[in-house]
């Protein structure tokens, strides 16, 4: 009779002849690019910094042309010069692109297969009730859906229908921060929700929303699910899922997450339909969608619709936040620039405060648009992209990669690289004043890439473009001597939303100027719909 220890052992034994076996079989298929060495099982899930942008640059300089060996579950070869680095995340493997030629060749000409986004039975299946179209893989549901966002966020409507908000919104943003320079990051959030709730449902942000504060939870908790393999380890080792539902203990906070998350914008869904039924609701994308649906024009369910309204309002609200906390430190840091901007801001809206710069200037203003795409390439605040999973295997340059490896632009290492931007760490619109400046999502990859590129890219440039605008115009921008002087430009934190980032000193020009930004707060603030 063999003992337990017996059995153990042998069990044991198959178990590693198998990993052997399969290892082995898989250096044979696949050639895959420079490995960073991390730890057995969980490779590098416990080594990446949060946030994690100057780390991958120190990666691509360091394993750009080293020759690793490979652990666990991801078995690679001797790597050539190129510019590329694997890292071994849980029983992921994630190629970081180093170089926007990378980027282009594969994320771009390759799209159909390189769209798909890694499966997460946590965040996606449990928590967002499959719906959430950030986390959806390349399937016909994430087709609609994109396609409903496209027909109503595209730059044609996004002309007609959502500027005016931001142009209302902008000189808001402008009055509270004159009136309370100490929380200029409070005036941006709240401009940047303001805008994104009108664009979805047509109305502003009230003081103290409770939709709004409901969002600002539960995108923290979203948050900490997406980026901590401690708290979703569904998301990391996906076998997990197949446990029988009573032992997934991460199932049931999953569950009531997404509960309450339906029950708050089906609330919000409601009052719309009201309004819809009294006639007065404002044209917006909810308002499209809800009658587009009823036509049959649009096929979406109710949950799909709940989602769409939050995936947008999620997506749309922080990214703006951010880069208009982006501009603001640019111009502080570098103020040659912000000086350019305003002799091109007061050549059109007069140098005497005469009027509030609007949407409607971009063509006479054309720095102002060279100002945007500077800020989203200087610090891309989504430091290492954003994964797109592949969906057949594919060979590239001797390279040859399974099905199910995942994809990101390096953001932070492409972004501060000598050899694609002259003087990277400089913040210096000119580099974009050129024949693609119309192209706002060109010559940076601050948008994503291929066919995931951001869909609300209009509406992001356009909030970027006012906000920036009004601010050059009625303030002089300044590093505040007293305090975290000089501004740490590679290692804050720039997406807190409770605390200033950073301190900067924001003085109105003259009073010209005051009265103007009083005036037209005035009338912003006067505004309710
Ligand atoms: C400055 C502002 C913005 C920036 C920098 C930005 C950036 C991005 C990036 C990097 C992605 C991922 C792209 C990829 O995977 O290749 C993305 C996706 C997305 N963005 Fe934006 N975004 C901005 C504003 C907005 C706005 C205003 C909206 C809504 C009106 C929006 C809606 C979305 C949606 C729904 C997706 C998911 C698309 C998909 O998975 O197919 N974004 N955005």
């Amino acid at each position: 009779m063999f003992s337990i220890l017996t059995w153990i052992q042998a069990i044991l034994a198959i178990l590693v002849l198998n990993y052997v076996v399969s290892s082995i079989r898989f250096s044979r298929k696949y050639k895959l690019p420079n490995v960073v060495p991390g730890w057995p099982l969980i490779g590098n899930t416990l080594d990446v910094p949060y946030p994690a942008g100057m780390w991958g640059v120190k990666m691509a300089k360091k394993y750009g042309e080293m020759y690793l060996s490979l652990h666990a579950c991801n078995m690679g070869s001797p790597a050539d010069k190129s510019n590329r680095f694997t890292l071994n995340i849980g029983g992921r493997r994630l190629v970081y692109l180093n170089s926007s030629r990378v980027v282009t060749e594969l994320l771009e000409k390759r799209a159909s297969i390189y769209s798909s986004r890694p499966h997460r039975p946590m965040l996606q299946d449990i928590m967002s009730a499959g719906a959430r179209i950030v986390f959806m893989g390349y399937t016909d549901q994430w087709r609609s859906q994109r396609k409903i966002m496209h027909s109503i966020l595209n730059s044609t409507q996004a002309e007609k229908k959502f500027v005016p908000f931001q142009d209302l919104e902008a000189k808001q943003l402008v009055y509270e921060i004159f009136k309370d320079p100490e929380n200029y990051h409070k005036a941006g959030q709240r401009f940047s929700n303001s805008v994104i709730l009108s664009v979805i449902f047509g109305r502003r942000a009230r003081k103290d929303d409770e939709l709004l504060r409901f969002i600002m939870q539960y995108t923290a908790t979203l948050g900490d699910y997406q980026f901590n393999p401690l708290k979703s380890p569904a998301d990391v080792f996906t076998k997990l899922e197949y446990l029988p539902k009573p032992l997934q203990w991460w199932r049931p906070f999953g569950e009531s997450f997404c509960e309450k998350h339906v029950a708050i914008f089906q609330k919000e869904n409601d009052k719309l339909e009201e309004k819809i039924r009294a006639g007065t609701a404002k044209p917006c994308f909810a308002v499209e969608v809800i009658e587009g649906a009823a036509r049959r024009e649009f096929n979406i369910s109710d949950i799909e619709k709940i989602y769409t309204w939050t995936s947008l309002i999620e997506a749309g609200s922080d990214t703006s936040r951010v880069a208009i906390l982006q501009m603001v430190a640019g111009a502080a840091c570098y103020p040659e620039w912000a000086k350019k901007a305003r002799e091109a801001l007061d050549q059109v809206c007069g140098a005497k405060a005469e009027r509030m710069p609007s949407l409607g200037d971009r063509a006479q203003i054309p720095y102002i648009s060279a100002v945007v795409k500077e800020t989203l390439r200087w610090r891309p605040f989504l430091q290492s992209g954003v994964p797109h999973t592949l969906t057949q295997n594919d060979e590239f340059e001797g390279y040859k990669f399974p099905a199910g490896t995942e994809f990101s632009w390096n953001a932070y290492a492409i972004a501060l690289n000598e050899e694609e931007y002259k003087d990277p760490m400089r913040f210096d619109p000119d580099r974009f004043m050129n024949d693609d400046l119309k192209s706002i999502a060109k010559g940076h990859w601050a948008f994503g890439a291929g066919r995931r590129t951001c869909v609300g890219l209009n509406v992001g440039a356009n909030n970027l473009w006012i906000a920036a605008a009004c601010i050059l115009y009625c303030f002089d921008i300044e590093q505040d001597p007293m305090k975290d002087h000089p501004i740490d430009q590679l290692n804050t934190l720039w997406e807190e939303p409770l605390h200033a980032p950073f301190h900067v000193k924001l003085s109105p020009r003259s009073q010209a100027h005051i009265e103007l930004i009083e005036s037209s707060g005035a009338f912003a603030l006067s505004a309710d719909y």
